[in-house]
C-alpha cells in the first residue's frame, strides 16, 4: 500500500512537471516526426533536434507514463529503485534542476498526454500491450541519457577535469543499472500473453520486417559512447588504479553494469520465449534468442576483464582460444 501511495505521489509530480513545461511550448506530436525504422513506429519513439524545454518535457512524459504504470506492474522492489533512480537522474539532467528540492505540497494527478492508453478501467490486456511500450520508452530514455552522461564524462577526461569525468561516469552507471530494471518493468506481463499476442505484433505481416533489439537507435548511440570512452581510457585496472583509483572504480562500476544488464536480458528472454529463435532469427540460424544474447554477455565480459577489478578471466580466456583457432 505504502508503495502504492509513494507511486502515484511521485506520478503526481511528474505530472505537475508536464503541466508546467507543457506551459512553455506544447509537446510535439510524435505521430507528424517520420520514424526512422520500423521500431521506431512500432514503439512510439521519434529522433528530432528539440529545444532543452522540449527535451526536458519529452523525458518528463515518458517518466510520467512510466510511474503511472508502475503504480500497478509487478516490478520487484530493487527494480523499483533502479528505475525509480534512472527516472530521478534523467529528471535532473533534463531540466537541469539542482539534486535535494523537494515539494512542499504534492499536486493532485493530471490526465496524461499523449499515452498509450492504460487508463484505469481498461482491460488488463490493454494495460499489458501498454506497458510493453511504455517500459521500451523508459528505455530508450535511459539509453539515450547514458550515451549523453558517458560522451560528457569521456570530454571531461580528454580536458582534464577529473571531478567533473567522476560524476558523470556515476550518472551514467545510474541509468545503466537502470536499463535491465526498464527491460524488467516492460516485461512484467504474463509471458503467455507476449507469446500469444504481442510477439506476433512485432513481425510480419503486422510490421514490414521483424523486430530486434538490435535495431534500439538510442542503444546503439549508448554503445557506440562506449566504445569512444574506453579509446580515451583503455588501461587495464590494475595500471589505471595506480595512476588514478577513482577513475579505476568509477569506470569498473559502469562495465559492471554493463556486463549485468548483459546478463538479465539472456534470463529475461529464457522467461520469454524459452527456447525458440527469436522473431528476428533465421528459422535455420545456429542460435536461439538465449544463445545469442548470451554470446554477447560473453563478448561484451571478455572485453572487460582486464579492465574491471573482479574480471571475468574465464570467460576473456576462452573468448581469445576461439579467436585464434
Ligand atoms: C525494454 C527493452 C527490451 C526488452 C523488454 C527486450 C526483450 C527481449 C525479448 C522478450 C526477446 C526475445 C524476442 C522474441 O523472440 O520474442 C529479446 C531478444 C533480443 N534482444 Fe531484447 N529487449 C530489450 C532491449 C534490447 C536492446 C536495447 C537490445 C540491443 C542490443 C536487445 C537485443 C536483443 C537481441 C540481440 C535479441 C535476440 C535476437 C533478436 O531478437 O535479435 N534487446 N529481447
Amino acid at each position: 500500500m505504502e508503495r502504492t501511495v509513494a507511486l502515484r505521489q511521485a506520478a503526481a509530480v511528474a505530472g505537475e512537471l508536464v503541466a508546467a513545461l507543457s506551459a512553455l511550448a506544447p509537446a510535439l506530436v510524435g505521430e507528424d516526426v517520420p520514424a526512422e525504422s520500423t521500431s521506431q513506429s512500432y514503439f512510439r519513439v521519434r529522433e528530432v533536434e528539440l529545444s532543452d524545454q522540449q527535451a526536458a518535457l519529452h523525458g518528463v512524459l515518458a517518466v510520467h507514463r512510466g510511474l503511472e504504470d508502475l503504480c500497478e506492474a509487478p516490478l520487484s522492489g530493487a527494480d523499483l529503485e533502479l528505475e525509480i533512480a534512472g527516472m530521478r537522474q534523467s529528471v535532473l539532467d533534463l531540466t537541469g534542476a539542482a539534486p535535494g528540492a523537494v515539494p512542499d505540497t504534492v499536486p493532485d494527478p493530471v490526465a496524461p498526454v499523449g499515452v498509450p492508453d492504460a487508463a484505469a478501467g481498461a482491460s488488463l490486456e490493454s494495460a499489458w500491450s501498454a506497458r510493453w511500450l511504455i517500459g521500451h520508452q523508459v528505455h530508450v530514455l535511459f539509453n539515450v541519457c547514458a550515451a549523453v552522461a558517458v560522451a560528457d564524462a569521456t570530454r571531461r577526461l580528454r580536458d582534464g577535469d577529473g571531478d567533473a569525468a567522476l560524476l558523470r561516469l556515476a550518472d551514467a552507471t545510474v541509468y545503466v543499472r537502470g536499463f535491465p530494471a526498464a527491460m524488467t518493468h516492460a516485461s512484467t506481463i504474463p509471458a503467455d500473453y507476449y507469446m500469444a499476442s504481442i510477439r506476433e505484433t512485432m513481425a510480419p505481416p503486422s510490421v514490414d520486417v521483424p523486430l530486434s533489439g538490435r535495431q534500439h537507435r538510442g542503444y546503439k548511440l549508448f554503445r557506440a559512447a562506449m566504445k569512444h570512452l574506453l579509446s580515451v581510457v583503455p588501461d587495464s585496472y590494475e595500471d589505471l588504479a595506480a595512476r588514478d583509483p577513482e577513475l579505476a572504480e568509477a569506470r569498473g562500476a559502469l562495465l559492471e553494469a554493463d556486463i549485468v544488464d548483459g546478463e538479465r536480458h539472456v534470463t529475461l528472454a529464457y522467461s520469454m520465449v524459452h527456447l525458440r529463435r527469436s522473431i528476428a532469427q533465421k528459422p535455420e540460424g545456429p542460435d536461439n534468442a538465449v544463445a545469442e544474447l548470451r554470446l554477447m554477455r560473453h563478448r561484451r565480459a571478455a572485453q572487460y576483464a582486464s579492465l574491471i577489478r573482479f574480471g571475468d578471466h574465464y570467460v576473456a580466456d576462452a573468448v581469445a582460444g576461439l579467436r585464434h583457432s
